[in-house]
């Protein structure tokens, strides 16, 4: 049996916890508590299985349109959830990311997650991103308002613009774009998530609603990643000359 394929970098939109609460008959906010433990669950296990970084978008742009008392506890939630978790995260060597605009975030979660971001910026372990009131749209049109302000005051050349200079100016600058992104649920769109990096990747989308999501279920979508011939526009015999010459 072939080696299984770990990707560096994998990519998660966490969906259906309200849909998981109603099944039960209770509260959305129940559904997001749950959402949290899948969340724990899956970083352990990104850890134990060698990714290197984990992507969970957990709060987007478009969410702050949610009813007012929703958006309340979802932030009491991410608060409580990284006091309690920040020991763990530095223990387990994870260090702890966001990309987004935080700046429309309360300034007690800003600084909480300031916080948890400085005690675990030395670990050298699973880099753990949460994008939060994140949108790619929103994170393009900042990166092309930087750029072009660069090429107003004459420091960058309109010519020299290309792919490695926009990826510069993007949230997720340096990382590797995710090899696989899953979304939970069983729908089947991006919704506004790593649009630019994620031109190559591989997708994923079980049914599974997320507080469901478990170790199994990751790892069902590794060996499907696994399993997939990735091409960049290659041909398939081109790909297996490569393997040949490694
Ligand atoms: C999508 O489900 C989920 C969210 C908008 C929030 C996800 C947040 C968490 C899992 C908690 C975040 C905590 C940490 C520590 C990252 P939905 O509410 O859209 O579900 P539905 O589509 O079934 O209504």
């Amino acid at each position: 049996m072939s080696e299984i394929k770990i990707p560096k970098h994998i990519a998660i939109i966490m969906d259906g916890n309200g849909r998981w609460a109603k099944k039960l008959g209770l509260n959305r906010i129940f559904g997001h508590r749950n959402g949290v433990a899948a969340v724990r669950e899956t970083v352990e296990i990104c850890g134990e299985i060698g990714v290197k970084y984990l992507t969970l978008y957990a709060f987007s742009l478009e969410n702050w349109h949610r009813p007012e008392d929703e958006i309340k506890s979802l932030m009491s939630l991410l608060i409580e959830a990284i006091i309690k978790e920040t020991p763990d995260l530095n223990k387990n060597n994870v260090q702890l990311r966001t990309i987004g605009d935080l700046s429309s975030f309360p300034e007690n979660v800003t600084d909480k997650l300031n916080q948890a971001i400085k005690i675990t910026s030395k670990n050298s372990g699973l880099i753990l991103t949460l994008a939060l009131s994140y949108s790619s749209r929103w994170e393009i049109s900042e990166a092309v308002k930087t750029i072009a302000k660069k090429a107003l005051a004459g420091e960058i050349e309109p010519e020299s613009i290309n792919e490695n200079v926009i990826e510069q100016y993007l949230t997720t600058h340096g990382m590797p774009d995710p090899e696989l992104i899953i979304r939970t649920s069983g729908e089947q769109r991006l919704s506004n998530f790593l649009l630019w990096q994620g031109a190559y990747s591989e997708f994923y989308f079980p049914d599974v609603l997320w507080p469901d999501f478990k170790k199994k279920d990751l790892m069902k979508a590794v060996n499907e990643y696994s399993q997939r011939e990735r091409r960049f526009g290659k041909t398939g015999e081109q790909i297996e000359q490569e393997k040949k010459l490694i």
